[in-house]
């Protein structure tokens, strides 16, 4: 039996109904591993969220009966892979397939937070729009400017490819330098003050866990050139909230697009104050065509993993 925490798309449940008898649970919001305990006889796979923690204490009260844990996600981080590993329970996740859609979101909140189009939306809303004028509302281009990309793997590489066609040079950071035909031109940095000091632009596309945990704290940010504009599409881990909102407070980072938060959905309240930051609840891979053929993913992982 196929344990489903959380109501999947219906093209996914179709065919999860298919292959599967199916125990579909509708958890919303914060996981509580209480109830998951609760409804694990007879089943040998769950096909999980990143919003469902699976920490070594829920792994190790998993019946025997589990074999694989599919997350609907690119991300593990959720998941506590070595004690997963310790109790031969296989993992499988759902990469590739949502590339062009969170490197749309990581342009889209680019595009926001340069132009200041949530902060214009608002103020269209609240009726404070008094007309068109030359001197108004002036945000940024993103033309002729270098975007920095941290974390270059298959989504950063997607978002350079656009951006690219907007007319940016990319640099990027990563643990390692790729090959040639994977870089295109884009310019490696060996140390993060390099870095961060040749970007107008930062996007954050690094996986989330203990190697990028607070990665954008103070320092890192006093090394950003001022007026730096900052996105995060990767895991909200890698910044350190307080510093980032201190700066963009100061005005010393211009504009944040952000998609990921710690703590979701209890992002830091410091956030929603500001109006230069644009805010996203978790949609990079939201789109029907991403979410459809992540499903789809999770479920050949499990058969796999079942059936070899
Ligand atoms: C992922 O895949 O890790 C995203 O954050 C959720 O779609």
């Amino acid at each position: 039996m196929l344990l489903i925490t959380r109501k999947m798309p219906p093209a996914v449940a179709t065919r999860a109904a298919r292959e599967h008898e199916v125990r579909q649970l509708a958890l919303e919001g914060v996981f509580d591993p209480a109830v998951l305990l609760e409804n694990l006889a007879c089943v040998n796979a769950i096909l999980c969220t990143p919003a469902d923690k699976f920490d070594a204490v829920l792994i190790a009260q998993l019946p025997a009966s589990i074999k694989v844990i599919a997350t609907y996600s690119v991300g593990q981080e959720h998941i506590d892979l070595a004690a997963a590993a310790a109790r031969g329970i296989e993992i499988c996740n759902t990469p590739e397939v949502l590339n062009t859609a969170t490197a749309e979101l990581a342009l889209t909140l680019m595009l926001m937070a340069a132009r200041r189009a949530g902060e214009g939306e608002r103020l269209l809303r609240a009726g404070k729009w008094t007309g068109f004028s030359l001197t108004f509302h002036l945000g940024h281009g993103v033309a002729g400017k270098v975007l920095g990309i941290f974390g270059m793997g298959r989504i950063g590489r997607e978002l350079a490819g656009m951006a690219r066609g907007l007319g940016m040079t990319i640099h990027y950071r990563n643990r390692n330098r790729l090959p040639p035909e994977l870089e295109l031109g884009a310019h490696y940095h060996e140390d993060d003050a390099s870095f961060l000091g040749a970007i107008d632009f930062l996007s954050i596309n690094a996986p989330g866990g203990a190697d990028t945990m607070y990665w954008l704290n103070a320092k890192r940010i006093g090394m950003l050139k001022p007026g730096a504009v900052v996105v995060n599409t990767g895991r909200g881990s890698a910044v350190d909230d307080d510093a980032l909102i201190a700066a963009l407070r100061s005005g010393h980072v211009l504009a944040a697009g952000l998609d990921v938060y710690n703590n979701e959905p209890n992002l830091h309240p410091g956030y929603l104050e500001l109006e230069n930051a644009v805010l996203l609840p978790h949609i990079g891979s939201a789109t029907v065509e991403a979410r459809d053929a992540m499903g789809f993913l999770a479920l050949d992982g499990i058969k796999r993993a079942l059936h070899g």
